[in-house]
């Protein structure tokens, strides 16, 4: 079975405010390199969408590690963009913004996917939550934050994007539009580990933590 790992890194970056934040660094490599090789070695290939100001240095970094897409407007047009030049058979899909990704997780979602055709990375909600304008309590019990990466046989990703597009429907996240073709989707355990950058606080949290990860994994 053909396995491509498909990373969307297109967005701007714009709540975090440092220009392409693919390229921002933690504990000295770059969220994309440490995206980028997560998968190395445990995938057949790894696309990376990028935006056309970013494509020169990203190309002059990675060489032929990486096939470069251009990114869209969206998350998911850039994603659409990915899928349109793999084969494989199975894609792993998984924000360049997460940058501590296991094998342990890479493998649990491929052995789901395997399973089932579908899965996302899910986490546990440990805050109490409320709603903001009454202020009543939600049972976090029955609630799952989403992460990435998430994966799927290709068809039923490339089906479920088709529809979206076809029906001018939008999530934040693929298993998202799956779940909307009536697909399954299994749920993996994720972890703390797999927090997104999206602000600056987020990121001095990701500078603390490259230093554990870096020491443990690398
Ligand atoms: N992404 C993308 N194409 C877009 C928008 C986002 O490939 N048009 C990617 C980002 O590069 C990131 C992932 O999707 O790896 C998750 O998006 P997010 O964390 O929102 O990143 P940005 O969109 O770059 O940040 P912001 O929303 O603050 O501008
Ligand atoms: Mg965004």
């Amino acid at each position: 079975m053909k396995i491509a790992a498909l990373i969307p890194a297109a967005g701007s970056g714009s709540r975090l405010g440092r220009g392409h934040k693919a390229l921002v660094e933690v504990g000295g490599r770059s969220l994309l390199t440490r995206s980028v090789s997560a998968f190395e070695g445990r995938v057949d290939e790894v696309i990376v969408a990028v935006s056309a100001e970013m494509c020169e240095e990203v190309e002059a970094q990675f060489g032929d590690r990486v096939k470069l897409v251009r990114g869209g407007e969206t998350r998911q047009m850039s994603v659409r963009n990915l899928l349109d030049v793999t084969d494989a058979d199975m894609v792993l899909i998984h924000d360049a913004a997460r940058p501590f990704l296991s094998s342990r997780v890479i493998q649990e979602v491929a052995r789901e996917v395997e399973r089932v055709g579908a899965a996302s990375v899910v986490r546990p909600v440990a805050d109490t939550l409320i709603q903001a304008e009454t202020g009543e309590a939600v049972d976090r019990q029955t609630l799952r934050a989403v992460q990435t990466p998430q994966g799927f046989k290709r068809e039923v990703i490339a089906a479920a994007h088709e529809r979206a597009l076809r029906d001018h429907t939008q999530a934040t996240d693929d298993a998202g539009l799956v779940r909307l073709t009536g697909h399954p989707v299994a749920l993996v355990e994720g972890s703390q580990w797999l927090m997104k950058v999206t602000t600056p606080a987020d990121l001095e949290i990701a500078e603390a933590l490259a230093a554990v990860w870096d020491a443990q994994y690398v």
